[in-house]
């Protein structure tokens, strides 16, 4: 089978309170994401702010350097959690089967996983992935989706693997 495009990720914690210091989740998600071959092209920190957070998202899913991005954090009920309505206004096409399944396979682990209203989608090249905030939860959700984020990131990059 034809090699895989090289994963160029970033790591974005949303969160009013987190620093560098003691940013877990955003900490486990790079590490996950590192052990399935995925460059870590940036690491951030981002407060809830719903303008803030779309334009970052913007700016991120505009370069060309970049083909995926997972937020953790900003995806429940709280006033402040704007990580969804972000993304829905920077998508151009949502995928999802990928919030779904993150939702319904981890159900089987936690009815908690019922309070995250993350998104996925597409926008140009750039796939988004919303996670939930808290480490555990991040890595319940990766490991339903890690199967699948190779092929997923071939697929927006249009390499289909469908043969020539
Ligand atoms: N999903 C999984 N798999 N495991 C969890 O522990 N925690 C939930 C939920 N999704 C959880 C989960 C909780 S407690 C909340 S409040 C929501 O995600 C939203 O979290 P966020 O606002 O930090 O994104």
């Amino acid at each position: 089978m034809a090699e895989n495009v090289q994963i160029k990720a970033v790591v974005m914690t949303v969160s009013d309170s987190r620093t560098i210091e003691n940013d877990t989740s955003g900490d486990a998600l790079a590490q996950l994401l590192a052990e399935i071959g995925a460059e870590i092209v940036e690491k951030i920190i981002v407060s809830d702010d719903f303008e803030n957070l779309r334009q970052t998202l913007y700016a991120l899913a505009e370069r060309a350097d970049v083909n995926l991005i997972v937020t953790t954090g900003g995806t429940g009920f709280a006033e402040r959690d704007n990580t969804p309505e972000a993304t829905r206004a920077v998508i151009e096409r949502e995928a999802p089967g990928i919030a779904e399944a993150m939702r319904m396979e981890t159900l089987k682990k936690t009815p908690l996983a019922m309070l995250s209203r993350g998104v996925c989608g597409i926008r140009g090249g750039v796939l988004i992935i919303n996670l939930p905030g808290s480490p555990k939860a991040v890595r319940e959700c990766f490991d339903v989706i890690k199967p699948v984020l190779p092929h997923a990131v071939n697929l927006i990059s249009g390499k289909t693997g469908h043969g020539a």
